[in-house]
């Protein structure tokens, strides 16, 4: 008997659209990203592509983190993390709205730009303006000898490989980990961190990669959810802190491929007017992972479950306390809180993936979208 595989199928790697295949090949993504940039030994970070001294990077007191979509979103979780470990303040802002601002520069403000393809009209504007203005500009993207990567004075590829599918999520993932290793970096120029803090999290940034494969053949956990949301007309992310970060990601995933209205919201504020949106049978995913505010989060998740809401929790393995409040619960492998966001965002890929198979829409080209917005 003879297989038969067209090129495009070839290039799917047997699954059944590029997305697919790209959500699969994340572990990989990860630990090619994470590569030769963690010095085993020492557990320590070393990015031997900056080319400036550790002294300059040192120096930098303030950073405007520049993207658009997907990218943005890793932004925020770089935002986090890189004021946590080294005090330095971040901005993060979307390019089409930071381009047309007067920024607040000085000679010790750096400004990274986070671009998949390195070719998106309004993050390449920006990176230019800032340019004018002679700021220190670093990219983090996935295309060697993109214009953002030309353009740039320091470059952190993510190796990804090349992502074809429209909605971004080994990108994302990449993008994040680019952030944990220039944050531990900074941290160690800085002095922020202990050397034994750094190889902390090091070791769990290790496990990362297992764990999404972990992630990935539980991949069934959500689909359920996913495929109950056909009739839906519109879904709540809501989270707190970094949950609130990657909720933002879960809901334009959603959108961008299932075509269904969501909102992403910091859950805090739904007390504050969109709460009188939740009724009866309303879907919420209510992300759950950081323990620091936990008790705060369940009791907004005890809002909405109080008005009718139909709410998909996600909680760390271990914690067999969130379902009581909610109807089912997604279980993340136990990592660092800081480091959780690379493994709540999975299921909130396959979330969205599931949602759109499921109206038998085209997965890898949603209507109306381009994978790279080259455009303004
Ligand atoms: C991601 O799923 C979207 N397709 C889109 O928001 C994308 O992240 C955005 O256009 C930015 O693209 P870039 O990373 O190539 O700059």
């Amino acid at each position: 008997f003879h297989v038969e595989w067209d090129l495009v199928q070839a290039e799917k790697g047997g699954y059944d659209s590029f997305m697919l295949k790209e959500i699969h090949e994340q572990p990989q993504a990860v630990r090619d990203t994470m590569g030769a940039r963690i010095d085993p030994e020492q557990k320590r970070v070393i990015l031997p592509e900056l080319k400036m001294s550790d002294a300059e990077l040192a120096m930098y007191d303030r950073i405007y983190i520049v993207a658009c979509g997907t990218s943005m979103h890793a932004g925020l979780v770089g935002k986090d993390v890189i004021e946590k470990w080294t005090r330095v303040p971040v901005e993060v802002a979307v390019a089409s709205e930071f381009r047309y601002r007067d920024p607040i520069y000085t000679d010790k403000t750096l400004m990274i730009v986070i671009s998949q393809s390195g070719e998106t009209a309004d993050t390449l504007a920006a990176l230019r303006e800032a340019k004018k203005s002679n700021v220190k500009v670093m990219a983090i993207t996935n295309v060697v000898g993109s214009s953002v990567a030309r353009e740039s004075d320091e470059v952190i590829f993510t190796w990804a490989g090349p992502e074809v599918a429209v909605a971004s999520t080994k990108a994302y993932t990449s993008q994040v980990v680019a952030l944990y290793l220039f944050s531990l970096y900074l941290a160690q120029v800085k002095g922020t961190m202990t050397a034994a803090e750094v190889a902390e999290v090091i070791d769990h940034l290790e496990e990362i990669p297992a764990k999404i494969a972990s992630m990935l053949e539980d991949a069934d956990q959500v689909r359920h959810f996913a495929e109950s949301t056909k009739g839906v007309s519109s879904l709540f992310f809501i989270g707190r802190s970094l949950d609130y970060a990657v909720s933002l990601e879960g809901s334009l995933k959603l959108k961008e491929i299932s075509y269904i209205h969501s909102e992403a919201y910091p859950a805090g504020e739904l007390k504050h007017g969109t709460l009188a949106l939740i009724e009866d049978n309303v879907p919420v995913v209510a992300l759950a992972t950081q323990p620091d505010i936990y008790e705060k989060m369940v009791s907004n998740i005890v809002e909405v479950k109080a008005r009718g809401a139909h709410v998909l929790g996600f909680a760390t393995e271990g914690n067999y306390d969130l379902i009581k409040s909610v109807d089912e619960v997604i279980y993340m492998p136990a990592t660092l809180p800081m480091l959780t966001p690379i493994l709540t965002v999975i299921p909130l890929q396959l979330l969205a993936y599931y949602a759109s198979v499921a109206r038998g829409l085209d997965v890898d080209k949603p209507r109306n979208l381009a994978k790279s917005v080259t455009v303004e």
